[in-house]
């Protein structure tokens, strides 16, 4: 009988994949938070047959090329900007990854960021909690007066499955919606999605949210042009990756009332530092990186991911594979 495969996982997953994964391979998990580290993960990579990473391991050229004995490489994500794809494919080694299961949770997530940041929501409730709510000011007629949904313009930049997702929901809300990918979708012309050029997206809308992978062309695609030709009360809610938008821009935009506010679930450098202008910034409302953060959709990203993974590793097609030219080649 042939050795199983040896497989690095760099985390625990939620459910039971890595224990169905462990009846098939002779998998080593790293056991704490935060994953291996790029010295670890490099030492422990050499050994693998198979690698299963998250989005916060660098999957770089030097690493997969000090791998001779890698087959297959799958990510617990959707993004795969973490791993260099064109080096994997080079070594003939697919690489799996996670898009649909993680569609509707993400799509709830920028609609919580974008009621959130219109109807000022934390905001409220630190004045709240911060004893502000007395007597005196128990109703009054301006207080934390927000923006409204119904009648507005949604733009969504980016209209795969998650865009198409944030506009069946903006449907619902009554809202005008406006997009821009690179090609078009049917689907979101389907949906009621006006497609038209980015630069008519931006000035028309109310609420832009951000839906593209990034990309060496998705790379500060709203940077500060971009963003000075939003109206001056437009809200920025980026789910998608840091890297999408300029960071220094978009803090300068705030600061200086250019921009309404900005609801972000994503940063050019994660954890976001202490130090970041955003932190201090009233208009603006934060979350962890939480776009698929819910019990159902990271049990069914470990299974795919798991799925993808042994695919790989037996030589059978991936169910996602984000370099299929390996397999194709094959
Ligand atoms: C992804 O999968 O790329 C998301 O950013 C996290 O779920």
């Amino acid at each position: 009988m042939s050795e199983l495969p040896r497989v690095y996982a760099t985390r625990h997953l939620p459910g039971g994949a890595l224990g169905r994964l462990g009846e098939r391979t002779r998998l080593d998990v790293w056991p704490e938070p935060g994953g291996p580290g790029p010295e670890v993960l490099a030492r422990a990579a050499r050994e693998a047959d198979g690698l299963l990473c998250l989005l916060t391991d660098r999957v770089d050229a030097p690493l997969i090329a000090a791998c001779p004995r890698l087959r297959a490489i799958s990510s617990v994500s959707v993004g795969v900007d973490h791993i260099d794809l064109a080096a994997a494919g080079a070594s003939g080694i697919p690489v799996g990854y996670t898009p649909g299961v993680l569609t509707e949770a993400t799509a709830d997530l920028a609609w919580a960021l974008l009621l959130a940041a219109a109807r000022r929501i934390p905001e409220a409730e630190r004045w709240l909690r911060d004893g502000s709510w007395i007597p005196k000011l128990r109703w009054e007629p301006d207080l934390l007066l927000g923006r409204e949904l119904h009648g507005a313009t949604l733009g969504i930049i980016g209209l795969g499955a998650i865009g198409c997702a944030v506009a069946r929901r903006a449907r619902g809300f009554g809202m005008r919606i406006l997009g821009w990918s690179r090609s078009l979708h049917p689907e979101a012309s389907e949906l009621g999605v006006e497609q038209t050029r980015l630069e008519r997206v931006l000035a028309e809308a109310d609420f832009v949210s951000v839906h593209v992978a990034l990309a060496a062309e998705t790379r500060s695609l709203l940077d500060a042009g971009a963003l000075a030709r939003m109206k001056p009360d437009a809200v920025l809610i980026n789910t998608a990756r840091g890297g999408v938008v300029d960071e220094r821009a978009l803090v300068e935009a705030l600061r200086s009332g250019r921009l309404g506010g900005a609801a972000l679930d994503v940063f050019e450098e994660e954890p976001l530092p202490t130090s970041s202008p955003l932190l201090e910034l009233p208009n603006v409302v934060l979350a962890p990186h939480l776009g698929s953060a819910t019990f159902e959709t990271r049990a069914r990203m470990a299974d795919l991911a798991v799925e993808n993974l042994l695919a790989g590793l037996e030589g059978r097609p991936m169910a996602h594979c984000a370099n299929p030219e390996v397999e194709e080649r094959r």
